[in-house]
């Protein structure tokens, strides 16, 4: 690995080998979604915890602050929304020489297996890969479901998630399963993190399954939602770190929600 390439994969996943990516892509293509209306707003509080942001570079210039000292990891596909006719249809919304301008970490781009448009979102990673690799920047891979959620099994993550590396992504994310996460991760030739969906219930459902995942052989999560959408954003972030990088139980980490909700409140993450 060339010394760039080297040096960006050190800056987003940490001398422990794991990694808290925060997502705040949501509205490239879910607009103003809630809790992330401003996404500087939103950010604020959560950003010391985590270790590299998930962003789209319509939102780093008008939201983050160049002096940040954390990584940037820069959403580059698109081109689809809630209300178009397809989710899977995008195709790269940003240049390389946009992605080295801004001095990210790396590139993320969704992909669409098993959907009409799978050849054309693989192909789309392979012409990133192509871009990134030539200037020593990793790119990130998204096994996207668009608004099929079901199709989150073993099975087809696991057939995603090798894909995608095969096509040279350095990073995969994608879905947590409860049944044979771990064969997902094995059959990835690069790390794998996990995104975390739409909101879950109940905070604890959240930390099970990102402890499970950590288990089972993810590095890390990158997860959005779960974190900005709960009403307690901050001891949620706090919780979560503590399974990520101190190797913390659920139990644990269920004790710093509670300790940290106690003593602060919700702290808002919400826009005033
Ligand atoms: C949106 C994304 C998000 O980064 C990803 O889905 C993670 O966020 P969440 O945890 O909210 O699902 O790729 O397309």
């Amino acid at each position: 690995m060339d010394w760039g390439m080297a040096n960006r994969m050190a800056r987003l996943i940490q001398p422990d080998g794991r990694c808290m990516f925060l997502p705040i892509d949501h509205g490239y293509f879910q607009g103003p979604t809630r809790n992330l209306e401003q996404p500087a707003k939103t950010i604020e509080p959560l950003l010391p915890y985590a270790d590299a942001l998930f962003v789209t570079r319509g939102v780093v210039r008008s939201a983050i602050d160049p002096a940040m000292d954390k990584p940037v990891i820069l959403r580059v596909s698109g081109g689809t929304s809630m209300v178009g006719a397809d989710l899977a249809n995008e195709g790269i919304t940003t240049s390389i020489e946009e992605a080295i301008r801004l001095n990210v970490s790396a590139i993320g781009i969704s992909v669409f297996i098993g959907t009409e448009y799978e050849k054309e979102s693989l192909l789309n990673l392979s012409k990133l890969v192509d871009e990134g690799e030539k200037y020593g920047i990793p790119v990130m891979a998204v096994t996207a479901v668009g608004k099929e959620l079901d199709k989150r099994d073993s099975r087809y993550l696991a057939l995603c998630c090798r894909i995608c590396s095969e096509l040279g992504a350095r990073v995969v994310k994608t879905y947590w399963c409860d049944d044979g996460f771990d064969k997902v991760v094995s059959g990835c030739t690069v790390p794998v993190v996990m995104a975390g969906g739409p909101q879950a219930d109940t905070e604890r459902e959240v930390l099970e399954f990102v402890h499970d995942g950590i288990q089972n052989g993810s590095i890390g999560i990158n997860l959005g939602r779960n974190i900005w959408q709960s009403e307690f954003p901050v001891p949620m972030i706090r919780a979560l770190k503590h399974i990520v990088h101190g190797n913390g139980t659920v139990n644990e980490a269920q004790e710093i929600f509670d300790s940290v909700k106690a003593a602060n409140g919700k702290v808002a993450a919400l826009p005033a």
